[in-house]
């Protein structure tokens, strides 16, 4: 067993650090403040080659492996959450699934200006009433001629306000159940694609997400993706991706409070001396330590069974899982240190607590992964 990055990936993580210190971090708690989409910095994320990273250079991505996209994922989510899940959407829920199951002239259409940051895409699975039960599709697709006209309505899209094409979920065939899903690719532009206005969140509020609704929609039987019926095994082993993606993230929001709050026990004075000295302020310390190794751990361990195309739907929901949960754990611990201060908005520790909460909700609730956890386990 190696723990040892190899230099393209130390690389790609100094990159990662040095443009979250220059470019997102004096900038998040603004853009936080004022609901902002940081449109700048993922226009130069995409430039840097990290809105593609484990997509082959041919499709222009950057052609690394997922576990530099966890490293990455970890460092720009330390920088900026917002960032982070923008990033994410991009990399885990679009690209990799129009590398994976698209055909050439899809993945010319859909992957290539998708990869250098020029458009973005989102992932169009949960409805109002299909979120864990992500088999209740609702939105309907039928087919005349050589097209499909979808109906019905989608909602927390993240990316939806910005993106330029949705990876779109359907029923096709209702009575198949989840045999009766299809997934499209669907340009945002086009007639019948209409977006809500941008959800307001207690979190992540740089991020925007919104609901979007389908009247009438028509789409060319050329844009099904990876063919008819198979659109529930599509949408889970992309989710499969995307976890690694968020347990990383949680990894990161987690290390900026912990970083910060390391530093400010060192100068912060009560009782005549840091309160770094106190041993319940070091306890915390060390605590959390110790549980941003383990979901690091976790994190890279389901990355490295991705690089080897064997199934890791257990790994990835244990990695969100606990990466997730620690987040909550970590990000509140760190408010603590900072004690009534950590309440303010002039430190960004209130702002991480807040981040924090929604990795244990999007990509499958910590209740949904304890259920992919616990079949793995009970089919033994
Ligand atoms: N890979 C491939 N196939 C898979 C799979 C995977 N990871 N998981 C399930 N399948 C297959 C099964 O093998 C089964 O196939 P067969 O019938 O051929 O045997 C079929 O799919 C059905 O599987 P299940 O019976 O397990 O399906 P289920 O209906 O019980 O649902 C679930 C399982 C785990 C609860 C699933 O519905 C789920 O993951 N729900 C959560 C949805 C979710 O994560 N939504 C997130 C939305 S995206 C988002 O949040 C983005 C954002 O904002 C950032």
């Amino acid at each position: 067993m190696d723990f040892e990055l190899s230099p393209e990936q130390s690389q790609l993580r100094e990159m990662c650090r040095e443009f979250a210190a220059n470019e997102l971090i004096p900038h998040a708690r603004k853009w936080d403040e004022e609901h902002r989409f940081p449109a700048e910095a993922v226009k130069k994320l995409g430039e840097l080659g990290l809105l593609a990273i484990a997509v082959p250079t041919e499709w222009g991505g950057a052609g690394m492996d997922n576990v530099a996209y966890a490293l990455a994922m970890e460092e720009i989510s330390r920088g900026c959450a917002s960032t982070g899940v923008t990033m994410s959407v991009n990399n885990s829920l679009y690209c990799d699934p129009v590398l994976k199951y698209g055909t050439e002239a899809q993945k010319r259409e859909f992957l290539l200006p998708y990869t250098a940051g020029e458009r973005l895409g989102c992932f169009g699975l949960t409805e109002p009433e299909a979120g864990s039960d992500a088999a209740a599709q609702k939105t309907i697709a039928v087919k005349k001629g050589d097209q499909y006209v979808i109906n019905g309505s989608k909602n927390w899209i993240t990316n939806g306000p910005v993106a330029d094409a949705i990876v779109l979920f359907t029923m096709t065939a209702p009575e198949k159940g989840n045999k009766g899903i299809t997934a499209f690719l669907v340009p945002t532009d086009t007639p019948g694609f209409v977006r809500m206005k941008p959800d307001r969140k207690l979190g992540i509020c740089a991020s925007q997400s919104c609901s979007i609704y389908f009247e009438d929609m028509k789409v060319p039987a050329r844009n099904v993706l990876g063919g008819e019926g198979s659109g529930f095994k599509v949408a889970m082993s992309t989710l499969d991706g995307g976890r690694i993606g968020i347990a990383a993230q949680a990894l990161g929001i987690a290390r900026a409070a912990y970083e910060e709050a390391l530093a400010y026990s060192k100068e912060r004075k009560t009782f005549g001396r840091p309160i770094a000295d106190h041993q319940a302020i070091a306890f915390m310390l060390a605590d959390m330590a110790v549980e941003l190794d383990a979901a690091r751990l976790l994190v890279w361990r389901a990355a490295l069974l991705k690089n080897q195309g064997v199934r890791h739907s257990k790994e990835s929901a244990m990695a969100k899982l606990y990466a997730s949960e620690m987040s909550h754990r970590v990000t509140h611990r760190a408010l603590q240190v900072y004690g009534g201060y950590g309440y303010s908005k002039e430190f960004d520790v209130e702002r991480h607590s807040r981040d924090a909460r929604i990795t244990e909700l999007y990509e499958g609730t910590s209740e949904i992964q304890r259920i992919v956890i616990a079949a793995s386990a009970l089919k033994g």
